[in-house]
This record gives structure tokens, sequence and C-alpha cells, in this order.
């Protein structure tokens, strides 16, 4: 049967991370650190506004691009919080930030074009570049802080690149992309014309200041493709609602895709979209902040290598003393102490494991003490 398919897409991998914490509850784990999905549940004030919607018969097709009412709310909101200029043409609405990534990327690219990732990377974006037919180029950022310098980004530029994605702050690392880094980007995308796409579904959770986005360099605007998504800051991860912003032209020529796929967005949810808005996501952010401190903590008390997140509900240890690999580590952890983190290795990132922390305190506590005591057991790489 395979012989007769689509050979790119007997290429593709399925996801390694939801495979993973299938193997944990194969082996009876009881601690899971994995997936990446807060354990709030969506606020009362936008499951009214989708419940209010249903009953008022909003039910049928919205425009392809998404309604115009949403679109105006967004750019009032991008305005608001990232002082940034759009107008509703300039807006699509998607299935989450994997439908806009995924549009994005099918709109700019001929076969063999070339995409920048930034490793450790989200492991959806190097499938989405290959079933797009194009070639992704990834840059390893752990030497350098996460961060990117213009060596780094210069010796991988070809005249086949078209674009670099940035996560930022990023999955699974938490940390930003600062000023200099942003800087290095805008120089490369006036060089070299190259697009950008910002995936920024974490751009609300964060607990320090967010630098200035690249969509507010007005002179290189048109190269810039942001994509968002309701899942994470608002609780919504199963509701599948997020959007695309990008120069008019661009947006016209990706609304094909998006209309021949899937016509519109569920309209009703749209509707409880507008009404997410309008919900300050402090109180999540604060709980985020309170757990993420004290999961760093427990590590360094450990003597682990790791960075504080600027954002995000992710942490990623450093496993390099250990002379393991991510995905052996992880597994001794299930098999020993029945906690399941996720492999460094699905991010580009095998010296690495990758903690999420969106779970309840007392999980967390738990978690982080049989952490503590298989590490205490683990012989590290000098002394082996
Ligand atoms: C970095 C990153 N981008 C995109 C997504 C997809 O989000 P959505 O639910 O909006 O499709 C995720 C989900 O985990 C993510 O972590």
């Amino acid at each position: 049967m395979k012989e007769l398919l689509n050979k790119d897409v007997l290429q593709l991998q399925t996801s390694e991370i939801r495979a993973f914490n299938q193997y944990a509850v194969d082996n009876q784990a009881s601690l899971f650190l994995t997936l990446g999905e807060p354990d709030f549940p969506t606020p009362e004030s936008i499951k009214e506004a989708a419940i209010d919607s249903l009953n008022r018969n909003q039910t049928r097709y919205s425009s392809a691009q998404g309604s115009l009412e949403l679109r105006e709310a967004i750019c009032a909101f991008e305005k608001k919080t990232n002082r940034v200029d759009y107008s509703p043409e300039e807006v699509m609405i998607t299935v989450g930030s994997t439908e806009a990534i995924s549009t994005a990327l099918a709109t700019l690219l001929n076969p063999g074009e070339e995409v920048i990732i930034l490793q450790p990377a989200f492991p959806l974006y190097r499938q989405l570049i290959q079933m797009n037919r194009g070639v992704c180029v990834s840059i390893d950022t752990s030497e350098n802080q996460f961060q990117l310098s213009e060596e780094m980004l210069e010796a991988v530029i070809t005249p086949k690149t078209k674009a670099i994605i940035i996560n930022t702050p990023n999955n699974p690392t938490g940390t930003m992309l600062d000023a200099s880094s942003l800087k290095v980007i805008y120089e490369a995308v006036k060089k070299h014309e190259l697009f950008v796409i910002s995936d920024e579904v974490y751009n609300q959770l964060v607990f320090t200041e967010l630098p200035k986005p690249l969509s507010q360099y007005t002179d290189i605007k048109k190269y810039i493709i942001t994509c968002q998504s309701f899942s994470k800051p608002y609780a919504m991860t199963g509701w599948r609602i997020g959007y695309l912003i990008a120069d008019q032209e661009f947006i016209e020529e990706a609304l094909k895709i998006h209309q021949y796929v899937l016509s519109c967005v569920n309209t009703f949810i749209q509707d409880a979209a507008i009404a997410a808005l309008d919900y300050d996501v402090k109180e999540m952010l604060d709980s985020y902040r309170l757990r993420r401190d004290y999961v760093y903590d427990r590590l360094r008390a450990m003597g682990v290598d790791v960075e504080l997140p600027d954002g995000t509900f992710y942490i990623l240890p450093s496993i390099k003393k250990y002379g393991m690999t991510s995905y052996e580590f992880c597994k001794q952890l299930v098999l020993d102490q029945g906690v399941a983190l996720i492999p460094g290795s699905y991010f580009e990132a095998d010296d690495y494991v990758r903690i999420s922390f969106c779970v309840d305190r007392n999980v967390l506590e738990e978690a982080m003490d049989r952490l503590e005591l298989f590490l205490s057991r683990l012989p590290k790489a000098e002394e082996q």
C-alpha cells in the first residue's frame, strides 16, 4: 500500500511528544510533565460567549478570512499590546497557530527553497517545511544561550533561503530572543529579502519585559508574518483557533489555501475568541511564574545546569553531564521513578530534557523529589 502513496508524506513523522507520553502511560508512569497544555479550564466569560453565540444561532459559515468583528478586535488588541498597526484586511483567522504556520509556508515556498529554524525548535516546523516541499536548515543556538549572532545566521543563508521561523518566547527553552538577536534578523531581512514567520503563541506568557517585536519596524513590515494562537494564553487548546497577520497581498494568496482546505473557522468559536481578547491572563501568568521559580530553584539545588525561562510554561535543563541520550534519560526516569519528561532530541537538542511545569503544584513537588533521587543515583559522565 505505502509504495502507492505520496513519498513526501511517508517521510513525515508523527508526533514524538505524543508517542513518548503514551510510552509513559503504557509503563505506568504516575507524574506527567510532558504536554504543553495549560492546566486551567477555559475562563467562564469565554465559554459563555460561545454558548451565547450558539443560542443566537451563529452556526452558519463565516467569511473565509474570519468575522470582521474578530479581525477588528485583533487589530485593536495588537495595537494595545504590541504597538503594531494592522488593518482587518491583513488578518486571517486560522485553526490555531498550527494552521497559520502551515498556510504561511504553503504560501511562501517553491519546491527546494530553504527555511531556517533555530534549535532547540518546536518539532512542528521541520515537518511542515518538509510537507510543503521546502528544505529545513537549522542553526544550533544552545552554545550561545539560545541567542543568534550575525555569524551564525549569515553562515547558513544561501540564494535559496526564503524565510526564517522564530518562536519567542521559545518552546522548549522558555527564553526570548534578545534585542541583539532580533537586530541580526532585522538586518538579514533587509539585506537578503527574507521572510520572518514569527510564531508568537507564548508572547502573553512572559515574566519579564517583551522586547520590541520585529513587526514594529515599519521598513520590513511586509516581510513579517505573525502566527498567533488562543490556545496557550486563554487555556483554549481544544478550541482550535488562532490567526495570521501579514501584508494584505500575502493574506489574499494565503486565503486561497485556507478557503479550499477549511472553508472557514467555526463561527461561534470566533465569537468566543472576541471575548478571550478581553480576558486578563495575569492570574494564570502569576501562577506559572510561581511554578517556574519553584522548578528552577529545585533544579539549581540539585546541581543541574539550567537557564531561567523568560516565559512559557517550559524549562529545559541540561543533562549533558550524565552522558546519556535524552531519550535514554527520560526512559529510565519513567521506569525508575514513574516521572515523564520529554526528550530534548525531539526538539533537536539531545543534551536537554523538557519539563512542562503547567501541572498541579503537588505533582510538581513530588516529581522534583523523585527527579532528585534519580539524579543522585546517576554517575556523571566524567565519573564513568
Ligand atoms: C511553539 C508552538 N507553536 C505552535 C503551537 C501550536 O499551537 P496551536 O494550538 O495554536 O495550533 C504550539 C503548541 O504547542 C507551540 O508550542
